[in-house]
């Protein structure tokens, strides 16, 4: 049986039915994910119960993996999960529910301003793969942004002024924008900004989007202030409701986004319940931009 792709009626975003992610998957059903994602920038696929290990191999066919495990300010028995695997969720090592005021917990809701994961490294990621294995009774959604829309919908002149732009992205800017700045000497060092150009072109299309991200901090050449608004207003240009989809989770749920054309954020639920949702994330091919010699 083919792969059946069905768009989700906005500019972003197609269901997918007629494949079962427990099976490998063939070149041709792989070709019609990367052709969908292409096309839509976000793939949802229903009533998957895969296992860590299914979900890893169904990732493996698409890409090579990214290891996130740095990204994060769990360590040691924290981690859940094998390093092949961002582990998205609200629970400690025991599966027990961040406080909240936990730091782990303050650190990972950064992940509710609008971003692009790993943009913030020099190579950045090219796909996520988020599987939902238990969700909160309420809120809790992930909205993703079509950054390729975005752009098209710009003016030439604001095409023409960010064209060549060059930003500076860390996850000390998307924190320090939430107040979150107690870090230690190590996580600055290990979270250092990275360079990705403003304006990227989708390799197989050709389709140019806007690369932001909550992590950008500056932008090379620019004054503090006029960057920082310009990055505002590109967001909110990027992120009205006609180039949004808004993920409303359900229990066996994979979602592919592609975030060399999409930001995504997730949405608040209540602090004692439990959300565990997993991610895996491919790698993508090459830096963005040339990056700063290292000091
Ligand atoms: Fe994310």
């Amino acid at each position: 049986m083919s792969i059946q792709i069905r768009p989700l009626g906005t500019c972003i975003g197609a269901e997918v039915e007629g494949i079962d992610l427990r099976e490998p998957l063939s070149s041709a059903q792989a070709e019609e994910i990367h052709a969908g994602m292409d096309r839509y920038a976000v793939l949802v696929f229903h009533n998957q119960p895969l296992t860590n290990e299914q979900h890893l191999a169904f990732t493996k066919s698409l890409g090579p993996i990214e290891d996130t495990s740095r990204n994060t300010l769990r360590s040691g028995a924290d981690f859940r999960l094998p390093p092949t695997f961002a582990d998205v969720s609200n629970l400690d090592g025991n599966n027990k529910p961040y406080g909240p005021d936990d730091r782990r917990r303050l650190f990972a809701i950064g992940n509710r301003l609008w971003h692009s994961d790993s943009s913030f490294k020099a190579v950045p990621a090219k796909y996520s793969l988020l599987r939902a294995v238990r969700i909160p009774s309420k809120g809790g959604n992930t909205e993703f942004a079509h950054m390729g829309a975005a752009y098209e919908a710009l003016d030439d002149e604001t095409k023409a002024l960010i064209e060549d732009l060059v930003c500076e992205h860390s996850q000390l800017y998307s924190r320090e924008t939430i107040g979150f700045t107690q870090f230690t000497p190590e996580e600055r060092e290990r979270f250092r900004p990275v360079r990705q150009r403003l304006v990227r072109t989708l390799p197989r299309t050709g389709r140019k989007s806007i690369y932001l991200s909550s992590h950008i901090g500056r932008i090379l050449g620019w004054e503090l202030p006029e960057a920082r608004l310009l990055l505002r207003d590109l967001t909110e240009h990027a992120t009205q409701r006609e180039f949004v989809y808004s993920h409303k989770w359900q229990v066996n749920d994979l979602v592919i986004w592609d975030n060399r054309q999409t930001m995504h954020r997730g949405r608040a639920f209540p602090v004692s319940e439990a959300r565990d949702v997993r991610r895996t994330t491919v790698s993508g091919d090459a830096p963005t931009v040339e990056q700063a010699v290292a000091a």
